[in-house]
């Protein structure tokens, strides 16, 4: 194998787990590297030259590869148009740019013959995306779902562990290094719906536009609604799913009751899993570290030295290249599809309010599986409620009518119960 010359935009988490363990790896040569502070200190002895400019990594002509391990938005994405211009292959972590532009970058870089490698961006150190676009080739993949995100996994671990607060659990996880300073993107669901669009572009060749994706984050989750849920024979998740076809799909995420028995209610800490189900296949499930530098960085040195290896093949661009799409794919509203629900109303203790909430949701076709008044407490009672599988719509309806009620003091939680994905369809 010849050598390969390489150009990276960033020096961060992941970048600086590339570095060390590209100096394992001879035939691949690391020339610059952009940064945003060249003065900054570095826990790193640089092998190649460091630059502010990444107009210098990406313009050289010598680098062929370019790694994109800077992140965001903007200014990564003109950036990756411009590699791709000069027919650079690209070897990126970034699910948000990937997820907000997939289909521009994908058919830019099909007009260009060159291939985008994106390992890294989803799962972090678990070979995902190469199990669902090699392993998985021969199989019409029904559903992608599971646990994508570490750092909220690490906080509902922590609640149900140790009885903490989400507050207190989000204060140890930023202290601990998984939750950044900033942690919405990750408590409110925005980083897994960007891997989520990236897994419906894999599985069914669309990417799912953000924005369209059904999102309910965890902040709301409180350790009450874990003990309530672990004596009903759950723990809550956040999951992320995307199912359907190639016509429309069903994309969502939220957190999730999963019962105790199940593969994804074992996945714990840091870590992710995921379930994957392909008609040839059945169902298969991997676990393993979601996120962190070194097992991110081995999933995107691990795409380096794939496309290295095959850069002097012919049209290996086209093989490597996953069948994307240039259109979104169409995302159903989140009312269209069905699944078992768990609820936590603060109501007034008085006769006639469990009939009331009964026929609130007899009328809308929602059945109660399970009803428990947890005592009463000074001016009102609580209620758990748990249901069979429901319209999503109806059970926006129920609770609407519900807050008029004179008796409703609030809704507590309404938390979504695992269900077979293949099960999600609203046609009753
Ligand atoms: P990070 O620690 O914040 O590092 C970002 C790097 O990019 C820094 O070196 C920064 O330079 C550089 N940078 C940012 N803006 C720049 C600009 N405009 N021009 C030049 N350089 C710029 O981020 P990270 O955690 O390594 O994440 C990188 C990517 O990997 C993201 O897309 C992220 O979503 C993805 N990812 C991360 C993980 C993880 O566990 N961290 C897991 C999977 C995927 P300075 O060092 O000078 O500030
Ligand atoms: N912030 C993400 C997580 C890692 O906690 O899983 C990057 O995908």
């Amino acid at each position: 194998m010849g050598r390969v010359v390489l150009g990276m935009l960033g020096l961060g988490t992941v970048g600086t787990g590339v570095v060390k363990l590209l100096g394992q790896q001879r035939h691949l040569q690391l020339k610059k590297v952009a940064v945003r502070d060249k003065l900054k200190q570095r826990d790193i002895v640089l092998p190649c030259a460091v630059t502010d400019d990444p107009l210098q990594v990406i313009d050289d002509p010598e680098i062929e590869v370019l790694i994109e391990v800077m992140g965001g938005e903007k200014p990564a994405l003109d950036h990756m148009l411009r590699a791709i211009e000069q027919r650079k292959h690209i070897v990126t972590a970034n699910k948000e740019v990937l997820a907000k532009h997939g289909p521009e970058l994908f058919e830019l870089a099909r007009r260009k013959g060159v291939a985008i490698f994106f390992e890294a961006s989803v799962a972090g150190g678990i070979p995902l995306i190469s199990t669902i676009q090699k392993g998985l080739e021969a199989n019409k993949i029904s559903s992608v779902a599971g646990i994508l995100n570490g750092t909220t996994n690490f906080i509902l671990s922590s609640m149900e562990e140790r009885g903490e607060s989400f507050a207190r659990a989000l204060e140890v996880a930023q202290s601990l290094g998984f939750a950044e300073a900033d942690p919405t993107a990750d408590v409110e669901g925005f980083d897994v719906a960007y891997k989520l669009s990236i897994l419906s572009a894999l599985a069914y060749g669309r990417f799912a536009r953000p924005e369209s994706i059904f999102r309910q984050g965890i902040r709301d989750i409180s350790a009450e609604d874990m003990a309530s849920a672990r004596e009903f024979g759950y723990r809550i998740k956040l999951v992320g799913c995307t199912a359907g076809g190639e016509d429309s799909l069903s994309v969502r995420v939220h957190p999730t009751l999963v019962p105790l028995a199940h593969p994804l209610a074992a996945v714990s800490g840091s870590n992710n899993g995921i379930l994957v189900t392909g008609h040839a296949v059945g169902e298969i499930v991997m676990v393993g570290p979601g996120a962190g530098q070194m097992p991110t960085a081995s999933a995107v040195v691990g795409d380096i030295i794939n496309l290295a290896s095959a850069l002097q093949l012919p049209d290996f661009a086209s093989y490597f290249q996953a069948a994307i799409q240039p259109e979104w794919a169409c995302v159903l509203p989140p009312g269209m599809w069905r699944c078992p629900f768990y609820l936590h109303l603060k109501v007034s203790d008085s006769p006639g309010v469990i009939g009331q909430i009964g026929t609130i949701f007899g009328l809308r076709r929602i059945s109660i599986q399970s009803i428990v008044q947890r005592g009463s407490r000074q001016g009102g009672a609580d209620i758990v409620i748990l249901t069979h599988a429901a319209v999503s719509s109806d059970m926006d309806g129920a609770l609407s009518e519900l807050s008029k009620c004179a008796f409703m003091q609030g809704l507590a939680s309404c938390i979504r119960i695992w269900q077979e994905p293949d099960k999600t369809s609203a046609d009753r």
